[in-house]
């Protein structure tokens, strides 16, 4: 594939990884792209680079625009390794460019490389000029690590957002307005719900920048290039960056031993049912916990079930709820379930797990538990008990 004009003298020139399917633990069923961006000017800029085997794809790339040894000026976005990989190969190539990046950026590329290339420090608000166009330099530290920043092209009216806005999509279309917007706003949702959402605090500060900007294009670093519904996607980050989930979506999340967990989430689903919130029934034997968190960043209820096993939860269980805890929703309210043989220790962990402040901190709802088989009358209980709680939750300011 060849690079990818999109405006006059500015080329896409990533790296495209269509067998991807795992980022750190996050499923990325349809790959994904770390875009590269070239921009031909007095000084040739090339903003951000790829993961270390697409190296020879992006300079493939670059040189078919220009000999990729006339670059001048690297601006480095971001350190982690899918956007800087291809850096110590192309310094070969250009010992003399300038690396714009923050004190961070230097300090994280000097531990991750060795080396002590041509690093110029900049800050938030500062701008270089290549030629006919200026760059500023936002800082955005923890979206996604402490060295983050975006590059914002004022004569363009472009944004270089790197992991801000991204989606992991692998595809011959670079613009998402190319590609069908439904699949590219879900996978930016899951992109946000699995690498951004412990950082959303950050997000909002990020957010309120970008409304004083005037922006035609966002150059994420993963994905499709927005060039239309710019105002959705925003609107997309400000909703998932305050937690704004909705009132009448629950999750009934759950590993069942021997299907008594299982005939709870039901009784637990009734309940929401009969209020008419919508459920989703998500066994984790079949559920990968990154798809759950997409899920997650909507619904405002949250049930978590898991039987007691070795006085303790099943490992199913216990992965998601760590996953869960680490991303640190807000704002939602919690329920742990479960059935027990004799010790019935999974529904207190969960219920810890779930409602304590130093763990996900959620408004806990009093907690089921049934020991072995539930009978009929049991679950109707349940559906009765859980439909009060519910109702006691509405009905707070
Ligand atoms: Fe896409 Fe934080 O790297």
């Amino acid at each position: 594939m060849k690079a990818v004009r999109l405006r006059d003298n500015i080329w896409w020139v990533g790296g495209i990884d269509w067998d991807l399917r795992n980022f750190h633990g996050y499923l990325t069923q349809r790959g994904s792209t770390y875009n590269a961006y070239l921009i031909i000017d007095k000084k040739i800029t090339l903003i951000d680079n790829v993961k270390h085997y697409l190296y020879d794809e992006m300079i493939e790339r670059i040189s078919e625009i220009i000999d990729p040894t006339r670059i001048d000026y690297l601006i480095q976005n971001h350190v982690e390794m899918d956007h800087s990989g291809g850096m110590p190969k192309l310094m070969k190539l250009l010992p003399n460019a300038r690396i714009f990046t923050n004190a961070n950026g230097i300090k994280g590329l000097k531990l991750h490389y060795k080396e002590d290339w041509n690093f110029r420090e900049i800050k938030t608000g500062d701008t270089i000029n290549i030629g006919s166009r200026n760059l500023v330099f936002v800082t955005t530290p923890m979206v996604h690590w402490p060295d983050n920043m975006v590059t914002y092209c004022p004569e363009e009216k472009i944004l270089f957002s790197n992991d801000a806005f991204g989606q992991h999509i692998a595809s011959s279309e670079r613009l998402a307005s190319d590609y069908p917007l439904s699949i590219v706003m879900e996978e930016a949702r899951k992109y946000y719900a699995n690498i951004v959402l412990p950082y959303s605090p950050q997000v909002q500060k990020v957010l309120t920048i970008v409304a004083d900007l005037e922006i035609g294009m966002i150059c994420p670093s993963h994905g499709l290039i927005w060039t239309e519904h710019i105002p959705q996607i925003i609107q997309a980050y400000h909703t998932w960056a305050y937690n704004e989930s909705e009132a009448d979506r629950a999750l009934i999340i759950y590993d069942t031993m021997w299907r008594s967990t299982e005939m709870i989430a039901h009784a637990i689903q009734n309940a929401f049912e009969n209020l008419g919130i919508h459920t989703r029934m998500l066994n984790l034997q079949h559920n990968h916990i990154s798809d759950i968190m997409t899920d997650v960043i909507s619904a405002r209820y949250i049930c978590l079930g898991s039987p007691t096993l070795n006085s303790s939860i099943l490992p199913n269980v216990a992965a998601f709820a760590y996953y869960l805890k680490g991303l640190a929703p807000k704002k939602r309210i919690g329920l742990a379930f479960g059935s027990y043989g004799w010790g019935g220790q999974s529904i207190p962990i969960l219920h810890h797990l779930l409602g304590d402040p130093k763990e996900c901190g959620f408004d806990m709802m009093e907690p089921v538990k049934v020991q072995y088989i539930p009978d009929a009358d049991t679950l109707k209980g349940i559906t009765k008990q859980i439909e009060q709680n519910i109702n006691n939750k509405m009905e707070k300011p």
